[in-house]
């Protein structure tokens, strides 16, 4: 990987944090993942901070997070959340590859508990409207569209071979 990080964006579901650990695995790159970091320096989990601040708190935060990962950060594998490419410029970031997977796909992977952690996936037909509306900008943002309906190994090499 050159000196650029590499940033993976998609819907919630689509295995970002899956595919980042297993770049890990590869390349040793440090893995950061908005989520985690946030839920870490709030003290609370993204749904607390949902119910307690409202979203619009949440995207101010991702927006930071990536700010700082734009001007501080290199050779790093970023796992962004969901949302974070329709309010804050991550390509500011570095590469981005969008994981493209069918929201058929992603309903089969989704457990209740899943469910219960993401506020904006509280029922599959807001959560389908979310995807449509959010299709088009994913593909817009992304450097490379990956087709995550594939092996972790398969969908990793792709990766590596375009950073
Ligand atoms: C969101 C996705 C979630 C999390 C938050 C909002 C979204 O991350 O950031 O619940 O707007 O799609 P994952 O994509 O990791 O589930």
């Amino acid at each position: 990987m050159n000196s650029t990080n590499c940033v993976l964006i998609g819907f919630m579901g689509s295995g970002k944090s899956t595919i980042a650990k297993a770049l890990h695995q590869i390349n040793h790159a440090l893995v950061l993942d908005s989520d985690s970091i946030i839920e870490s320096n709030e003290g609370l989990s993204i749904k607390e901070i949902f119910s307690l601040y409202g979203e619009k708190y949440f995207r101010d935060l991702e927006c930071k997070f990536c700010q700082f990962i734009a001007h501080n950060v290199q050779n790093a594998i970023i796992s962004t959340g969901g949302g974070m490419p329709l309010f804050c410029d991550v390509q500011s970031m570095g590469k981005v590859f969008f994981l493209h997977l069918e929201f058929e796909k992603i309903l089969s992977r989704f457990n209740a508990e899943e469910r219960n952690q993401r506020p904006l996936f509280q029922n599959d037909d807001s959560a389908l409207e979310l995807y449509n509306t959010r299709l088009k900008h994913y593909q817009s943002c992304a450097h490379y569209v990956i087709n995550a309906d594939q092996s972790i190994q398969a969908i990793t090499q792709e990766i590596l071979e375009k950073l």
